[in-house]
């Protein structure tokens, strides 16, 4: 192995995370103490920043230098794909464990804000390193984290016993917390939710923090940073982009194209309509999220064709309401159809220029309450 790249790459990754903003002076020590490269696999799939592809593997028994250069680079790495069922060497379908990009890691431990004598909770163990910084930077008797994959938990103890701490590691679902241990000062959550679980607040002090990735159905997805309430509710900003896996339970399971058509050919009964607003407007992550704020229980897919042109298909979870919007390079419209109780593109629309007229705000604009009785009202600016 090249010992200047083992010397080289914590440094290196350190500096990078210091100069933007992620790594805080006071997790410095932590940092140094607690080193990535002894939570992850010898077989991972390095992503991008944005966490949403992968790519080719990377094994350590043929490539050591590469699987180092790809621990200390600020990237997330796939360690799991499809809860365990894939073992091949190439991609898996859907990724379900991973070590998270750095900077993530970091920025989500300063929104955590945590103090000496704080009790954390942390859902999503994965390979440990998150657990593993809390519980240097908080003693281990205070960190609590729980993993539902039972291989992904062994593997995740097996590291933390290499480097000595002892946080509890429980294997159970998530969106329970973990009664034994509270309350907590902070739970953080490693994974994504579209539903803050009940639990979580039950299980944290009044004041207390809860810090998770939290998404509409539509798409998009930031960091809420909620304080709980006297009242058994929550609040708080979003703080940043973010790009997790979904928590096991909450991912959707949307029906399939013909359910909406019902064998009929399209256009079906839909009505056509002309719209000005390209659907490549619509698909930036910022944008997602804010029509997923507005127009509820919606999901989308593309189909592409050979000349570049491409069509979004919008459809509703009440298996009824479903609008195609077709994509033609330089046209200045686009043809519509909506069938169904709900015109989703007309809904799609009006939530979008409901964002560019507040002058497109950005996740830091944007807050969450989650009410005692676990509604969810994100707003924007103030709560109204
Ligand atoms: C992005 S990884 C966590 C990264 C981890 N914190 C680390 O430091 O490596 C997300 C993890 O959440 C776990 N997860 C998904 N649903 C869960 C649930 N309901 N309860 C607990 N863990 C869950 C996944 O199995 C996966 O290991």
């Amino acid at each position: 192995m090249d010992t200047r790249t083992k010397e080289a790459g914590p440094t290196r990754l350190a500096s990078a995370l210091v100069r933007s903003g992620a790594l805080e002076t006071d997790w410095i020590p932590t940092y140094k103490a607690v080193p990535r490269d002894m939570f992850v696999p010898d077989r991972v799939w390095p992503g991008i920043a944005d966490g949403t592809r992968q790519n080719a593997l990377v094994d350590r028994a043929n490539d050591p230098d590469a699987w180092l250069e790809a621990v200390y680079s600020d990237i997330p790495l796939t360690t799991q794909w499809d809860g365990g069922e894939h073992q091949g060497n190439g991609l898996g379908t859907t990724p379900t464990s991973s070590s998270s990009q750095p900077h993530m890691v970091f920025s989500m431990l300063s929104d955590l804000n945590v103090r000496d004598g704080h009790r954390v909770l942390e859902i999503g163990t994965g390979t440990g390193w998150n657990a593993a910084l809390l519980a240097h930077r908080l003693g281990s008797k205070n960190v609590t984290s729980v993993e539902f994959d039972r291989a992904v938990a062994d593997g995740a103890r097996q590291n933390l016993k290499d480097t000595g701490l002892t946080p509890l590691l429980v294997v159970g679902d998530g969106r329970n917390g973990f009664a034994g241990n509270a309350p907590y000062n902070r739970i953080i959550a490693t994974c994504s939710v579209g539903e803050i679980p009940p639990a979580w607040i039950e299980q944290t002090v009044p004041g207390g923090l809860i810090v998770a990735p939290w998404g509409p159905l539509y798409g998009g997805e930031g960091i809420a940073c909620l304080t709980v309430q006297e009242n058994g509710s929550a609040r708080g900003m979003f703080t940043r982009s973010s790009a997790f896996m979904r928590l096991r339970q909450q991912r959707p399971d949307f029906p399939p194209h013909d359910f909406y058509l019902k064998g009929r050919e399209w256009p079906a009964d839909g009505a056509r309509s002309k719209t000005k607003l390209s659907p490549a407007a619509v698909e930036g992550w910022q944008e997602q999220f804010a029509i997923g704020t507005r127009v509820p229980d919606v999901f989308w897919t593309v189909e592409r064709y050979d000349d570049g042109s491409y069509t979004l298909w919008t459809y509703s979870l009440d298996g009824e309401s479903w609008a195609s919007t077709d994509y033609e390079p330089d046209a200045d419209t686009s043809d519509v159809v909506q069938a169904g109780p709900r015109n989703l593109w007309d809904e799609t629309e009006n939530a979008y220029e409901w964002w560019v007229d507040n002058e497109r705000p950005g996740f830091e604009r944007f807050g969450l309450t989650v009410t005692g009785h676990g509604e969810h009202r994100v707003w924007l600016d103030t709560e109204s």
